[in-house]
């Protein structure tokens, strides 16, 4: 072994800098060294050149080991330092340790130096590439980040316009349809809504993850966002794949603070959902109840239902099981739906049996002091 290493030593005595480099000599070291003996010095030395390791004597008539770790702090360089001394306690020694210092020997006994001098390099190098690694894994995921919020924001405008012709088309304003065209339309704006779908659940993840929601209260009544939601979509799905949609709201309930943009998309994934997963022939029935406290929305279905496993991690970000069916799904539905839930200080809640059907509670309070 022949290695070079730049060793900036602070030490008053050239005799004790002269033994120090010869046990490294020894050790298999070619060391380049320069010795300050002064704050200044030892600034200057850091500022103006790369050092591979800092050997510090503890106490020199004007300068003192740790005077030089806040200096060597400051600089924001991560150099090992040791400690090499003629005279120095074990409480010295430790609180030499605390406030920084990665070792320390007696200049009358260097058998460790090699080995402390090896390892240190050896821990330096770990923490370099560490912290090299960090820097470039968050400068991936910023980019990733911002990749994805822009392109989910850039495809919502074309999903929207492409919605808007497709119903024209649909509707016949641009001449009649034949059969199979109209079925074809069909199918294109269903995977139109699918797709708007797919692209709020990523947007609103990413805003949630971001932190960057602020709910906008108003008083809403429950009861008119499920209708109006319902006439607008569900309906028309629900009977597409032979289902019964059931309302069961009940009268007087008292309008609540919410923010209805945020709860409705929570009220779509539900609903969305419950169609999705029961087949044909069965029933999907929203129920709304209010008590002193709270408001209760129910979406009860008679589907599939929910394996126990499952259930475990429903709202975890990613858990689908829609690609063992015929639809794609991102998992992101029900996680996002909790996130918002949570945002207004409610509760979201499933019972669930298999082949029989599942039930998704939502308790949204009534006076929540929500307003930062
Ligand atoms: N009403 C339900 N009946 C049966 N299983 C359900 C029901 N709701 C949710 N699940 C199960 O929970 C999983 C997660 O639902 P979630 O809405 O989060 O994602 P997804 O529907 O798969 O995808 P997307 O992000 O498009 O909503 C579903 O894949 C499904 O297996
Ligand atoms: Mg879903």
């Amino acid at each position: 072994m022949n290695t070079s290493l730049r060793v900036l030593f602070i030490e008053d005595s050239k005799i004790d800098v002269a033994i120090v480099l010869d046990a490294l000599t020894q050790g298999g070291y070619t060391p380049i060294s320069e010795r300050v003996e002064t704050p200044e010095a030892f600034k200057e030395s850091l500022a103006n050149q790369t050092w591979d390791i800092i050997l510090s004597d503890y106490r020199m008539p004007r300068f003192n080991a740790l005077a030089a770790l806040q200096i060597l702090q400051e600089s924001g360089l991560d150099i090992p330092f040791i400690i090499i001394s003629g005279s120095i306690g074990e409480e010295i020694a430790v609180q030499a340790l605390k406030k920084g210092a990665n070792d320390y020997l007696m200049k009358d006994n260097l058998t460790r130096l090699v080995s402390v001098v090896e390892r240190e390099l050896r821990e330096a190098e770990e923490r370099s590439a560490f912290k090299k690694a960090e820097k470039e894994l968050q400068k991936a995921n910023a980019t990733k980040e911002n990749l994805m919020a822009t392109l989910t924001h850039d495809l919502k405008t074309p999903i929207r316009a492409e919605h808007r012709i497709l119903q024209l088309f649909k509707q016949g304003d641009f001449g009649p349809l034949t059969q199979d065209q109209d079925q074809i339309l069909q199918e294109m704006i269903l995977s139109n809504r699918y797709m708007a779908h797919l692209v709020d659940n990523m947007m609103g993840t990413y805003s949630y993850e971001d932190g960057d929601v602020v709910l906008k209260l108003e008083l809403t009544d429950i009861n008119q966002l499920i209708t109006s939601q319902i006439a607008n979509v569900f309906t028309y799905m629900a009977k597409e794949k032979g289902l019964t949609l059931q309302l069961n709201l009940s009268e007087n309930l008292s309008a609540i603070e919410v923010d209805p943009f945020e709860i409705q998309r929570v009220l779509n994934n539900l609903i969305q959902n419950a169609i999705l997963f029961t087949e044909s022939g069965g029933s999907v029935t929203v129920a709304t109840n209010q008590t002193e406290d709270v408001t209760l929305i129910s979406i009860a279905d008679t589907g599939k239902g929910i394996k126990p496993d499952l259930l475990n991690h429903l709202f975890d970000k990613y858990k689908t099981e829609t690609k063992r069916l015929k639809h794609v799904g991102t998992g992101l539905g029900l996680y996002l739906s909790k996130k918002i839930i949570d945002a207004h200080k409610g509760q979201i809640d499933v019972k669930s049996e298999e082949g029989k059907g599942s039930t998704f509670t939502v308790k949204l309070p009534r006076h929540p002091k929500l307003r930062r």
